[in-house]
């Protein structure tokens, strides 16, 4: 009886689980929560057509952009999980898993983007990569977006002038802080809620790059933004653990060297986005972008700096240091 029954089991699973077969290509999710024209869109879409070119037949890349699959900090969750392969969250929201990736958020610590370059190629930038790896995540690699401006719903000048106004910060308590350090009030939301938060005025403002204000339309329902390039959002590239170790050993370099051209093409695309999209911006009309005096920018550098001290500890001061040191070149 027995052996009648698991036969039929088996020939039921048989009709329904279609059976992963040797010569199936290798899928490989790739989710994000931003636009397509944008570095990390672009970045994404690169590494699906070099897969394809190079490794065509033996493994697939599929792109799921605008939170279509995952928002923001679910996507780690389903990663772990095994439902998405690859992803590239902003590095604010690595928080619960590592205190370390933290620093990226700390309020004008780097100059520009070659200063941060430098601290992610060098050592302490690269050692973050693998400080996941006890929680199952690898990092791959940094990617860019660029340099965070402040959009609101009043002009904005002095630190003075945000306080009381609510602001929407990514899952970090950085920001949190960053933003208190201002008496503004930080609202953690994900990505794909902004847009709505903005128009209906639920909230006052936001934090992000050109690329996100142009391509999410921000600057539509935000009469004033302000150029403070007060901090940095960049992206971590990660997979899981377990799914790359399971990658056969002649497709996995293959896999890593298509993803770092892509990387080094989502860069690219970083720069040119930051000059582009602001005047697309400027162009448009829709808002008026406030220019600080050096006195002005030196107020909220002045503000937010003690934000620092706050997390040193979580960070390591060895880390801030050394990104500190990255600007000195600049
Ligand atoms: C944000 O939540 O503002 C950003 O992380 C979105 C992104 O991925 O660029």
């Amino acid at each position: 009886m027995r052996i009648i029954l698991s036969g039929l089991v088996l020939a039921a699973m048989t009709l329904v689980a279609p059976i992963a077969n040797a010569d199936d290509p290798i899928v490989i999710k790739f989710s994000h929560v931003v636009a397509e024209n944008t570095p990390k869109g672009q970045a994404a879409n690169k590494f699906k057509d070099l897969v394809a070119e190079r490794l065509g037949g033996k493994v697939v890349v599929e792109v799921y952009p605008n939170a279509q699959l995952y928002g923001d900090n679910k996507v780690i969750e389903a990663m772990l999980l095994g439902d998405v392969q690859i992803a590239a969250p902003a590095l604010s929201k690595f928080q619960k898993y590592t205190p370390e990736l933290q620093i990226y958020d700390l309020p004008f610590l780097f100059d520009n983007i070659e200063a941060v370059d430098r601290f992610q190629q060098g050592p302490a930038g690269q050692k973050m990569l693998t400080s996941m790896e006890d929680k199952g995540i690898l990092g791959l690699g940094y990617l860019h977006n660029g340099m965070k401006q402040l959009s609101a719903s009043k002009p904005i000048r002095v630190p003075a002038d945000v306080d009381g106004l609510k602001f929407r910060i990514m899952t970090s308590d950085v920001l949190a802080e960053q933003f208190e350090a201002v008496d503004a009030l930080p609202v953690k939301k994900p990505f794909s809620e902004v847009f709505t938060l903005l128009q209906t005025k639920a909230i006052d403002g936001q934090e992000n790059t050109w690329s996100n204000i142009y391509s999410k339309k921000f600057f539509e329902v935000q009469p004033y933004i302000t150029h403070t390039d007060h901090g940095l959002l960049d992206y971590l590239v990660i997979t899981s653990s377990e799914f790359w170790n399971s990658l056969p050993d002649d497709v996995r370099p293959e896999v890593k060297k298509a993803l770092d051209e892509a990387v080094a093409f989502g860069n690219k695309v970083a720069l040119d986005k930051a000059e582009s999209d602001k005047k697309l911006i400027a162009d448009s009309g829709r808002t008026e972008i406030i220019e600080l005096t050096p006195e002005e920018r030196k107020k909220w550098v002045e503000a937010m700096k003690p934000v620092w001290k706050k997390f040193e500890d979580d960070i390591g001061k060895e880390n801030i240091d050394a990104a500190t040191a990255s600007n000195a070149s600049s």
